[in-house]
């Protein structure tokens, strides 16, 4: 068995972990409530207490425009944390997975990034997340970065459950549509980081996320097509486009951040689903809900 530590089990990709746990792991989970990661003591505790082989890091600051006007809380949960958990994993000779972003990308490219291009963040999250990403990076411990991106799931809060409620009520939506990237499943991803950790032999940053790419509006439209066809939604609402400057956020975003998964998959031979049929699945599953 292959002792596994979770931290930031409450949220999207931790409650995927915990819902999908192979038969060889041995998992222990940890939510904020349980083990804060700003506290170095605590996570030391933590490692300590379960003599893990392997620590995943699916805890985050998340918020993005939040992380604009809280800076110092972002990076102390998106960069000390991971510096603290990457330490606490060292000391047990354990590897650490930590989860990070497409946000760390500027956009200024139209070709999908590679785990080797180079990271330059525009916003608080983003710098925050490369933080982390080099703390675990220059840690002593083994490491890997999975880096994914729009990440959805049929539960909680997110851009799939909060689109969906808005159709189920008939109210019309504005979607940005200048923002290019990969949707990617909470769940798909959850999957794949179970396979890395039991592969030792995979480390150094990776990418992770859905075939292909969407804007955030042709993401809308696609959930809309299929909630319809699925009768989950009986009637269309109207999608408007609006550009990045029309919404109006305090954290600017990449125009693109297209993630290139082929390195991953090729060291696991197995490919992420084309996010259409990764969306068709996961509204099956609401369905059936
Ligand atoms: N969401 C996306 O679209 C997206 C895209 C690309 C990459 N990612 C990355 O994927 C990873 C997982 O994200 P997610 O979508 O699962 O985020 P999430 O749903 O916001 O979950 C993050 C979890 O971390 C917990 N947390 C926050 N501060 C903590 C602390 N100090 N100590 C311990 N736990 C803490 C949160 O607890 P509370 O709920 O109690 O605050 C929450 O349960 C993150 O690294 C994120 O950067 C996310």
């Amino acid at each position: 068995m292959t002792r596994v530590l979770v931290f930031g089990a409450g949220g999207r990709v931790g409650n995927r972990l915990a819902l999908s746990v192979p038969g060889e792991i041995a998992g222990k989970f940890l939510t904020r409530s349980e083990c804060d990661i700003t506290s170095a003591g605590a996570v030391q505790d933590a490692v300590e207490a379960w003599r893990p082989d392997v620590v995943i890091n699916a805890a985050a600051y998340t918020a993005v425009d939040d992380a604009e006007s809280d800076p110092s809380r972002a990076f102390a949960v998106n960069a000390e944390g991971p510096r603290n958990v990457a330490a606490a994993a060292a000391s047990v000779k354990a590897r650490i997975i930590h989860i990070s972003t497409d946000y760390v990308f500027d956009g200024e490219t139209r070709l999908p990034y590679t785990p080797e291009d180079q990271p330059n963040p525009l916003n608080v999250y983003g710098k925050s997340k490369r933080e982390g990403e080099i703390a675990v990076r220059d840690s002593n411990a083994r490491s890997l970065v999975i880096r994914a991106s729009w990440l959805y799931d049929t539960e909680g809060r997110n851009f799939l459950r909060a689109v969906l409620e808005r159709m189920m009520k008939g109210q019309p939506l504005r979607v940005v549509a200048d923002q290019v990237g990969s949707p990617t499943s909470a769940a798909g991803l959850a999957r794949i980081v179970w396979v890395c950790a039991t592969h030792p032999e995979i480390e150094g940053i990776h990418h992770w996320a859905g075939l292909g790419r969407a804007s955030w509006h042709e993401f809308a439209v696609a959930i809309q097509e299929l909630a319809i066809s699925s009768g989950l939604v009986k009637s269309a609402v109207m999608i408007e486009p609006v550009t990045s400057a029309e919404y109006g956020t305090p954290a600017r975003r990449p125009r693109f951040s297209v993630l290139d998964s082929s390195a991953l998959s090729k060291a696991l031979g197995r490919s992420p689903d084309p996010w259409r049929e990764a969306l068709a699945d996961s509204l099956s599953q609401v369905t059936r809900a």
